[in-house]
C-alpha cells in the first residue's frame, strides 16, 4: 500500500489517506491550520500510528518547550499502533522519538535513511530540513533536498515547496544566484511558497539588495498574511528597513506585524527579540516595548536548556528589559538544564554568545568584543541563519565602536563592505569606527 508518491502507507482508509495528503501541504506551507488537519486525518483512521507520528513531528519542529507534552503524549499514543505498520512508519517513530528525546542528529540520520528509499516521502524531507537549520547544517539544508529533488515530478503540487527549500539550502551555502533562481522558478508555479519568497528574501538580505527587498516582499505580502512564516518574513522586511536606517519603519512593522497577539512561539518571540536588539544598538529607544515582549514569552527560564538558539533570544528580552538578575538565571538555567545535542550547542555557543551579550548589556565593551569576536566562526554550531547570525556582527560592531577593539569592528566592517556595498547601515558602521 503505497500513496501518491510511493511512500509505503499503513492506512487503508481513503478518507484518512486524503486527510493525510492535505496535512502534508499544510505541513511544508505554513498555510491554514496544520493541527486541524493531523486531527482530521487521526479522526478517519484512529489505527493508524503516522497519523500521530506526523502531528507529533510537526510539534517538535516548532521547538516549543511548552509543547513537548503533547509531542511525548502522542507517541506514547503512536506506540502500540506501530507493531503492524510498514517497516518504513516505524523509521518515522523511531525518528521521532529520536527528536523528541533531543537527538536532532540522529532523528536527521534516520529521516534520511528514510528518504534513500522513498526520496518523495515529504514528512522525512520537511523535518529533516527543519533540523538541519535548527543544527546548523547548511550542507544538508542544501544537499539532503538536492538528493531527492530531481525525483520530484514538476508537475505535483507540493514540488514547488520543495523547490523553495533547495532555494533557501542553496541561499545558506552561500550560491546566491543559484538560489535566485530556484526560488524565483518554484514561485512561477505556487506563487504563495514561503520558502521560496524567504529564501530570495535572503539572498537580497546577504547581497545588500535592501531596496529590492522591500518591494519584494511588500509585493507579495497580501499572499502570505495567514501563513506561519508571516511574521518572520515581516522581520526581513523590517531589516532592509533598518539597512537603510528607517528605524521609525522597523519600528512600525514590529508593533503591527510582529509584537503582541502576533507572536505565539519562540520562533515568533525571537525574532521580535532580535529586531529590538537591532534598534537598540543603533541607538533607538524602543520604551516599554522589551518589557512588553519579555512578558509575553512563556517562562524562558523554566524551558531553558531546549534549543540554545532561542535562550540565547530569550536573553536578549530579559537584557533589553533591564532585568540582569533573571538573565543570569537563565544563562545558569541555558547550561544546566541543557541535555542530548542541545548540550554541546549550549556548552560552544549559546552560553559563551549570552556572556558577551551580557557584557555588552552592562557596558563593558571591551569584555563584549573578546568574548563575541571568536565566536563568529562557531556561531553556525547553534543554527538559524546568516542573516539571525548577523545579530552578533551588529552587537560586535557596536561594542567595538565603544571599546579599543577597533581592528577588530574594522575588520568585520571591511567583511560587510564587500558583501552590502554602500547601504546607509554600512556607512553608519563605518562612521561609528572611525572607518
Ligand atoms: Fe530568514
Amino acid at each position: 500500500m503505497n500513496d501518491l508518491r510511493g511512500v509505503p502507507s499503513g492506512s487503508t482508509s481513503p478518507l484518512a489517506r486524503e486527510k493525510h495528503e492535505r496535512a502534508l501541504w499544510h505541513l511544508v506551507s505554513f498555510y491554514g491550520d496544520p493541527m486541524a488537519a493531523f486531527d482530521a486525518t487521526i479522526a478517519a483512521d484512529p489505527g493508524w500510528g503516522l497519523a500521530r507520528v506526523i502531528k507529533a513531528v510537526f510539534i517538535l519542529t516548532l521547538t516549543e518547550p511548552n509543547m513537548l507534552p503533547q509531542a511525548r503524549e502522542l507517541l506514547a499514543e503512536a506506540d502500540p499502533l506501530m507493531g503492524g505498520a510498514p517497516v518504513h512508519e516505524q523509521g518515522h517513530f523511531a525518528a521521532a522519538q529520536a527528536a523528541l528525546d533531543g537527538r536532532w542528529r540522529e532523528a536527521c540520520a534516520r529521516w534520511d535513511a528514510l528518504l534513500l528509499d522513498h526520496p518523495r516521502d515529504l514528512l522525512a524531507l520537511t523535518a529533516a530540513h527543519l533540523f538541519d537549520f535548527y543544527r546548523g547544517d547548511a550542507r544538508n539544508l542544501r544537499a539532503r533536498v538536492a538528493r531527492v529533488l530531481p525525483e520530484w515530478p514538476s508537475g505535483d503540487p507540493l514540488q514547488p515547496y520543495v523547490q523553495g527549500m533547495h532555494a533557501f539550502g542553496l541561499e545558506e551555502c552561500n550560491l546566491y544566484s543559484q538560489a535566485e533562481a530556484a526560488g524565483r522558478e518554484a514561485l512561477t508555479r505556487d506563487p504563495r511558497g514561503p520558502w521560496a519568497i524567504h529564501a530570495v528574501a535572503h539572498v537580497m538580505e546577504m547581497q545588500g539588495r535592501h531596496e529590492e527587498g522591500v518591494r519584494w516582499l511588500e509585493s507579495g505580502s497580501a499572499g502570505w498574511t495567514d501563513n506561519g512564516l508571516a511574521v518572520h518574513l515581516w522581520w526581513h522586511l523590517a531589516l532592509f528597513r533598518l539597512e537603510t536606517l528607517d528605524t521609525s519603519a522597523a519600528l512600525a512593522l514590529f508593533d503591527a506585524r510582529i509584537s503582541g497577539s502576533a507572536s505565539v512561539v519562540n520562533l515568533q518571540w525571537l525574532d521580535g527579540a532580535a529586531l529590538l536588539w537591532r534598534l537598540n544598538l543603533l541607538g533607538v529607544d524602543v520604551g516599554s516595548r522589551w518589557q512588553a515582549l519579555a512578558t509575553d514569552w512563556a517562562d524562558p527560564v523554566a524551558h531553558a536548556g531546549h534549543y540554545a538558539f532561542n535562550d540565547v533570544h530569550a536573553l536578549l528580552a530579559l537584557l533589553g528589559s533591564g532585568d540582569m538578575a533573571r538573565a543570569q538565571t537563565l544563562l545558569a538555567a541555558s547550561s544546566a538544564q541543557a541535555k542530548a545535542d542541545n548540550a554541546g550547542m549550549a556548552r560552544e555557543v549559546g552560553v559563551p554568545l549570552m556572556q558577551g551579550l551580557m557584557a555588552h548589556a552592562r557596558g563593558d565593551a571591551d569584555q563584549a568584543c573578546a568574548v563575541l569576536y571568536p565566536l563568529r566562526s562557531l556561531a553556525h554550531h547553534f543554527g538559524g541563519s546568516h542573516a539571525q547570525r548577523d545579530l552578533i556582527d551588529q552587537t560586535l560592531l557596536a561594542a567595538a565602536a565603544r571599546s579599543s577593539h577597533k581592528a577588530a569592528g574594522r575588520a568585520l566592517l571591511n567583511e560587510r563592505r564587500l558583501a552590502k556595498p554602500n547601504t546607509p547601515l554600512t556607512e553608519h558602521w563605518a562612521s561609528r569606527l572611525g572607518a
